[in-house]
């Protein structure tokens, strides 16, 4: 299979790998269907993200004074940041209509024409994926994206020729897991682009009782702060957290949530307090227990947890990585002091000094 013909909303291999992990990033089909009604539907609902916000704020606010369509805006960041969210929100602070197409979608620049000729005046375009485009579809992109025209191709071999077409002015909205993967010119067109950080804890525990009043579930600060911490800074996944502490809170007690509930139903579904899920604790598992720690090959490491290379590597180990737990070393994967701690672990002396150079510690 070729992970990467995966639809509109999958960023590969990773995310369609473990779209049945509670904590994957990318959607699933539960996430589309609910996360519609969570969406926060201003800049000023829109939780964190101060300095994306602020500086798209200013964007908005100068041209809605000027009475002009606002730049062209392009959003990097991880799944589950909000990148879609605020593509909508900046259509609803223009009070422009939103089109939404994704890279993928666009085969041929054709498929692209046919999008750009029907925009309306100020419209929002929003084109997710944005590095999945066609080459082609790009080049027509770039100067739609600058002269507001295109030149549509009539016929074939010696005999085509371009025919110029006037587009009204539009703002094009850019999403990318992979801005890295953008060709510059592209990257250049856009008149501000913004990158998503991973929230903080505080922001998530924002983000669930917001979700929480919404979904109407009772939540205490504590119950809250508990799901937030266990979230791996996405957004995404506090919102799925919270529906799945949700049905045990109904289930198993009264339907409210407090920390002890929130505790006990993720434990029930194997998130640690630090979103580490089964695998990730596996991974880890095996490096401190199996190799002491390391430094271990990938293979190796793969073939003890019972996964593929590319599960481990990519499924697991970013995360891993970003806390800290794991690093990736010439000599192969080397575990840190803290993932002895994360584990209740006490590292080998032998191993502990082998690693000193690896730490500076
Ligand atoms: N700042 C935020 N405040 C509140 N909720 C948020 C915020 N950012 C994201 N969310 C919630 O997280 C969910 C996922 O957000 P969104 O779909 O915008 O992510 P994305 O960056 O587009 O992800 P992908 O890369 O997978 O397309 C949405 O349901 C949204 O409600
Ligand atoms: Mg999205």
């Amino acid at each position: 299979m070729n992970w990467d013909e995966t639809g509109p909303h999958t960023g590969g291999l990773s995310d369609e790998r473990s779209a049945d992990r509670l904590v994957a990033a990318g959607a699933d089909g539960e996430d589309t269907a609910v996360e519609a009604a969570l969406r926060p539907k201003d800049l000023e609902e829109f939780v964190g993200q101060e300095k994306v916000r602020a500086q798209l704020d200013l964007v908005l606010k100068a041209a809605r004074a000027r009475g002009a369509t606002a730049d062209h805006v392009l959003l990097s960041g991880a799944p589950g940041l909000g990148k879609t969210t605020l593509s909508m929100i900046i259509a609803a602070e223009m009070n422009a209509p939103i089109r939404i197409t994704s890279g993928p979608a666009i085969q041929h620049a054709g498929d692209l024409a046919a999008i750009l000729s029907s925009l309306q005046e100020g419209e929002v375009l929003f084109l997710d994926e944005i590095h999945r485009m066609s080459r082609p579809a790009e080049e027509m992109l770039y100067m739609a994206m600058e002269d507001f025209r295109v030149d549509v191709i009539v016929g074939k071999g010696p005999g085509a020729t371009a025919i110029p077409l006037e587009l009204p002015p539009f703002t094009l909205v850019g999403a990318t897991t992979r801005a890295g993967l953008l060709p510059p010119p592209l990257r250049d067109r856009f008149g501000f682009t913004g990158h998503m950080e991973f929230y903080a804890p505080r922001e998530l525990e924002r983000v669930v009782h917001r979700s929480a009043g919404l979904l109407d579930v009772a939540i205490d600060t504590d119950g809250a702060a508990e799901i937030a911490g266990r979230s791996r800074g996405t957004p995404r996944i506090a919102n799925r957290l919270l529906r799945r502490v949700r049905d045990y809170a109904q289930v198993r007690a009264d339907g409210r949530i407090d920390r002890e509930i929130a505790a006990a139903a993720l434990k029930v579904y194997e998130v640690d307090e630090r979103g580490l899920d089964r695998l990730d604790r596996a991974v880890l598992e095996a490096l401190l227990k199996l190799f002491g720690g390391g430094p271990v090959g990938l293979s190796t490491l793969a073939v003890a947890v019972g996964e593929e290379r590319e599960t481990v590597e990519e499924v697991a180990e970013p995360f891993l990585v970003r806390e800290g737990l794991l690093a990736r070393t010439p000599r192969g994967r080397v575990a840190t002091p803290a993932a002895w701690g994360h584990l209740g672990l006490v590292p080998p002396q032998h191993a502990a000094k082998g690693q000193q150079g690896l730490f500076g510690a």
